[in-house]
């Protein structure tokens, strides 16, 4: 049994746990607001908010794309629709999409607005760049972006002024008209909801944000016994101590890419997170989920490859670690047993003299995965001699490369240096020609980004 708030309606359904809530809502529900387009998180077209009960009482709500959106994932939580916004006068920012026309055949309108208000309830700095990040997995194909942007920055004005002291901002926000009344019932209701505890079959399936598994397998996932690693609290952590950040299996990607810890010893890392897939994907895609799924190109996989993570494997009463650079055996083949989950992923801070760097080259800035992506971390001496180098290359190999450049510690970075490590990353390089670019763009790619590790790093002042 599966029990919700759908809007304001409590919702008990026996219906699989694997039906997506984009199904639930339109065909068994009959809300027809929330738009079916690309059935693959593509469009933004299906966003619907979640919000979920937190240690406090609270309830923290994000966008998710409701075509990859399970309902075990909503066990016990409140599903916003565009009709759950519905009141006797327009929100304020369905108010605004009208007065900055914003809107012309309005299929992509549902989700702009569900992304808007999310944005709304839960952004720490509520700032206009904020608003534009929360719009990236918004696809509008008639109306043009330049008219949704002022909306969302008419709305970062409104937003001025409120007091968005967590305490205080559901009130403002209702106050503001920006969510209809019946939200400040909603932490009293969600805590007399009884969730599911997470299933505990050895054959079940793990899922964490599903964002993969259910772009590849819908179908069979409706057959099958469904483990939701967001039911598990014990693995959602992100913590630092004196020498490692440790972050627990079922942590999503904008959980880490904006926790203190990343902020405080990787502030790199939440811009380089903006690249993966939109907000509502990472609100819901996990860290782990990125590596375990072994995709040769996963972004995670190539910034953790180089950060030198190791992954904590959990089985029934035994517990080993494996460096994530051991974790390939080949193509989408992993080091994890039946019965086993990848229960934290350690990653050293960054030791003295060493510097971090990203590169990522794609088609479309974000909601698009890399042709090739690489990422850095070089320690230098203070006379700029290579003490350690690790690099690694996403989408030039049948698995995330980290590449042998032991040669090169002991060298000055300088051109001739930074010149001769291009040539070697290509020579390692074993792509194959495929939709995202013929093998010699991608060789020839990896070199310039290579490059562009040390000579953007020192652009901005990072100088390795
Ligand atoms: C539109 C779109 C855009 C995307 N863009 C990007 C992108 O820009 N960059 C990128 O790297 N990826 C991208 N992806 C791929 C995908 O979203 C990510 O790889 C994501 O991080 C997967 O995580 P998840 O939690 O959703 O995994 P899931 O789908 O839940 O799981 C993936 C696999 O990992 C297993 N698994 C999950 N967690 C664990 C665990 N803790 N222990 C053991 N096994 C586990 C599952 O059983 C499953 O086999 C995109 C996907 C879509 C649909
Ligand atoms: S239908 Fe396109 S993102 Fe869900
Ligand atoms: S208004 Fe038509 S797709 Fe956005």
């Amino acid at each position: 049994m599966t029990s919700f708030i759908l809007n304001e309606q409590l919702v008990r359904t026996e219906e699989h746990p694997g039906m997506v809530v984009l199904e639930f809502v339109r065909d068994v529900k009959c809300l027809s607001g929330t738009k079916e387009a690309c059935r693959e998180g593509e469009c933004g077209a299906c966003t619907v908010l979640v919000g979920s009960r937190q240690p406090d009482g609270s309830v923290a709500y994000k966008a998710c794309a409701s075509c990859l959106l399970p309902l075990g994932d909503v066990d016990g939580c409140h599903v916003v629709t565009v009709e759950g916004l519905s009141g006797a006068d327009l929100t304020l920012v369905q108010q605004l999409i009208v007065e900055h026309s914003a809107s012309q055949c309005g299929f992509c309108t549902p989700g702009i607005v569900l992304s808007l208000t999310a944005f709304a309830l839960g952004d720490k700095k509520l700032s206009y760049e904020g608003a534009v990040n929360a719009l990236d997995g918004n696809i509008c194909r008639c109306t043009g972006y330049v008219a949704i942007r002022n909306a969302a920055r008419a709305l970062c004005e409104s937003l001025a002024r409120i007091d968005a002291a967590p305490a205080k901002r559901l009130g403002e926000i209702v106050s503001a008209g920006i969510v209809p009344a019946y939200f400040k019932e909603i932490p009293a209701r969600l805590a007399q909801l009884k969730a599911e505890p997470a299933a505990t079959g050895k054959d079940a399936v793990l899922v964490a944000g599903g964002t993969d598994l259910f772009v590849q397998k819908p179908e069979q996932l409706m057959e099958s016994e469904l483990c939701f690693l967001s039911k598990r609290s014990d693995l959602d952590y992100v913590t630092a101590d004196w020498n490692f950040l440790r972050v627990g299996g079922a942590v999503t990607i904008e959980e880490f890419r904006l926790s203190e810890p990343v902020r405080k010893y990787f502030p790199a890392l939440e811009g380089d997170f903006l690249l993966h897939s939109s907000a509502i994907l990472r609100n819901k895609a996990t860290l782990a989920g990125n590596i375990v799924n072994a995709s040769p190109i996963g972004d995670a996989t190539i910034i953790l490859l180089a950060l030198d993570a190791r992954l904590v494997i959990t089985g029934a009463g035994s517990q080993r670690e494996v460096p994530l650079a051991k974790f390939y055996l080949g193509y989408k083949k992993t080091d994890l047993a039946c019965g086993e989950l990848v229960s934290e992923i350690v990653i050293p801070l960054l030791p003295k003299g060493a510097r971090y760097h990203f590169e990522k080259v794609s088609n479309r800035a974000t909601l698009d995965i890399a042709a090739v992506n690489s990422a850095v971390r070089v320690t230098t001496a203070p006379d700029g001699v290579i003490t350690d180098l690790r690099l690694s290359a996403g989408g030039v190999g049948a698995v995330p490369l980290l590449l042998n450049l032991d040669s090169f510690k002991g060298r000055k970075v300088d051109a001739a240096t930074i010149e001769a490590l291009a040539k070697a990353a290509e020579s390692e390089a074993k792509p194959i020609d495929d939709i995202r670019g013929s093998a010699a763009y991608k060789k020839l790619l990896l070199g310039q980004l290579v490059c562009a590790h040390f000579t953007r790093a020192a652009a901005a002042g990072e100088a390795v």
